[in-house]
């Protein structure tokens, strides 16, 4: 008989896992390899996928540059807005086509990064973005996609995850294929120094969420814990730090590796409610996700917690507390945790009213994600959540 019982293996014995993560290249100075790796690819034309905002930064032009010094011909395509909508995919995979791009290289946060996925399925199954809603129901992998993350958090750069808005519907819907893990992540600290405190808190807390969530995930390896719990150390020794200076490099440099680690555990284990409660918040409010996560995932801590008792003490005592307290000493860490990266407040201060909660409980109950949060929610559970956090 082995001793311990930190394996996640369940009663029922080992289950089958597997892991997929891309080729990543992780320090100052990567985003400058943009071009050498679209020419390594054999890119002919490269669909540059960006924010506004990412396009007017002083380092975006060492980006461009370095595409222009491997040779590599490219064209812009910035028409897209924070949580990504289906008709700016269609329209960036219009460009995509009609420019004649054989690969793409997405720069920005999670929505440029999602955006530049969705342009890639679409271009090469020709089919409407929505059509790949759910698991492993994408035919045709995308052209190359060559991805420099711009904030610590999405982790769009390493997951199969793509998250796109329908704004007919008003909701959000994930995309989750093996064939949406980019071709390789240029993980550069660098350009987090320009990113703004409130993103910055924000991205910061999706990252502790992706963490939390495929910690406690039904999905979850003995490999997706090794990186959730790194993941968990990181935010909390470092997002704090940064908060107070922004211009910190090592710092910035930590919550880079956290958002790493969080993305190579959440896009093989999954999320859970959280993540399908921030959807649904999305999609039909258009509030930032990672403000969305901020404020629920203490009340979701307090409704799962019954059903992952040891893995949520064991995320208590990485937060620095007894892990004797249950829910209240876990979700007392968390609302503390979020106040001191600058996050009050409740979903009620970021416009949602009572009488939204049942469109959005129906929303975050039909989300992939919860089919791995560790407790079974139904739509009246998630309307108790949404009252608690409101
Ligand atoms: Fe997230």
């Amino acid at each position: 008989m082995c001793a311990g019982g930190d394996l996640n293996i369940q009663e029922s014995g080992p289950a089958l896992r597997k892991f997929v993560a891309p080729e990543f290249i992780f320090g100052p100075g990567a985003s400058g390899l943009a071009g050498r790796y679209a020419r390594n690819f054999g890119i002919r034309k490269v669909l540059l996928v960006s924010d506004r905002n990412v396009a007017s930064q002083e380092w975006f032009v060492d980006i461009c540059r370095s595409l222009d010094d491997a040779g590599v011909v490219w064209t812009l395509f910035t028409g897209l807005s924070e949580n990504p909508k289906s008709g700016e995919v269609m329209r960036g995979a219009e460009v995509f086509m009609a420019e004649e791009c054989t690969g793409i290289v997405a720069v920005g946060g999670g929505s440029p990064m999602d955006c530049a996925k969705g342009i890639g399925v679409v271009s090469s199954n020709r089919e409407h973005i929505l059509a790949f809603e759910g698991v492993d129901e994408v035919r045709l992998p995308g052209p190359p996609l060559i991805c420099v993350p711009t904030t610590a958090g999405s982790s769009a750069d390493v997951s199969q995850f793509a998250i796109i808005s329908d704004e007919v519907g008003r909701r959000k819907v994930a995309i989750i294929s093996k064939t949406l893990v980019p071709d390789i992540s240029l993980a550069d600290p660098g350009p987090l120094l320009t990113l703004p405190p409130d993103i910055t808190a924000f991205t910061g807390v999706d990252a502790l969420v992706h963490a939390v969530e495929a910690y406690v995930s039904n999905a979850g390896s003995p490999v997706t814990d090794l990186h959730a719990r790194r993941a968990i150390e990181l935010v909390i020794t470092s997002l704090p730090s940064v908060m107070e200076d922004l211009y910190d490099p090592e710092c910035r440099y930590r919550t880079m590796m956290a958002s790493l680690h969080a993305g190579l555990a959440f896009s093989n284990a999954s999320l859970g409610a959280v993540h399908a409660m921030a959807h649904a918040l999305g999609g039909y409010l258009d509030i930032a996700h990672g403000c969305a996560n901020a404020l629920l995932l203490e009340h979701v801590v307090a409704y799962n917690y019954p059903a992952a008792r040891e893995r949520y003490t064991d995320i208590a005592r990485i937060m620095g507390g007894t892990g004797q307290g249950g829910a209240d000493e876990l979700a007392s860490l968390i609302r503390e945790f979020r106040h001191s990266v600058g996050i009050g407040g409740t979903i009620h201060d970021i416009g949602v009213g009572r009488s939204d909660i049942q469109a959005l409980a129906v929303r975050a109950a039909a989300d992939p994600c919860l089919a791995t949060n560790p407790r079974t929610a139904t739509i009246e559970d998630l309307e108790g959540i949404y009252e608690a956090a409101l």
